[in-house]
């Protein structure tokens, strides 16, 4: 049996989590009102990625009788004002994402939880990968500033991505 504060902190990671789905389900409608489809694409299968997340935790939370509650999902912003700025955003929300899965690490070592540990342990190594997928197209996109054709090749590039949910560690 999960403790109360695990649970408690497991609930919120789920509410951030499924905020990150809606973050990106946002900035996907805004590339696509942009006609950059290619960085839609990319941002559908970051939101697809972030559900998972979300459920992951959800499954996790009912293996161990926890409960879990569901809370409200703030509004996320409408307008990204261009490629560079709504990338900068997707890297500060993964930073802070990061800030949250570390805290939850912090409280499974403080309960002596192994098994949260073990669980949590994932979600540390997959923010690696999601700080710097987030960051490398950042670096990117100030490299080529303004340059019309530079924003073109980078959308065909991001529209190749799709998400397959990993099996392995279910
Ligand atoms: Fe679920 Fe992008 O962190």
């Amino acid at each position: 049996m999960i403790s109360n504060k695990l649970e408690k902190a497991i609930n919120e990671q789920i509410n951030h989590e499924l905020y990150s789905e809606y973050l990106y389900i946002a900035m996907q409608a805004w590339f696509a009102g942009e006609n950059l489809d290619g960085m839609a694409a990319w941002m559908e299968a970051q939101s697809q990625e972030e559900r998972f997340h979300a459920m992951k935790f959800f499954r996790y939370l009912l293996d161990r009788g926890g409960k879990v509650e569901l809370m409200a999902i703030d509004k996320p912003p409408v307008d990204f004002k261009n490629p560079l700025n709504a990338f900068r955003e997707a890297y500060k929300h993964e930073q802070f994402v990061t800030g949250k899965i570390n805290e939850l690490m912090d409280l499974a070592c403080a309960e002596n939880d192994h098994a949260s540990k073990s669980f949590i342990q994932w979600f540390v190594d997959e923010q690696v990968e999601e700080e710097a997928t987030a960051e490398g197209i950042v670096r990117q996109l100030e490299m080529i500033k303004d340059n019309t054709a530079g924003i073109f090749m980078i959308n065909a590039e991001l529209g190749k991505r799709t998400f397959t949910p990993p099996t392995t560690e279910e």
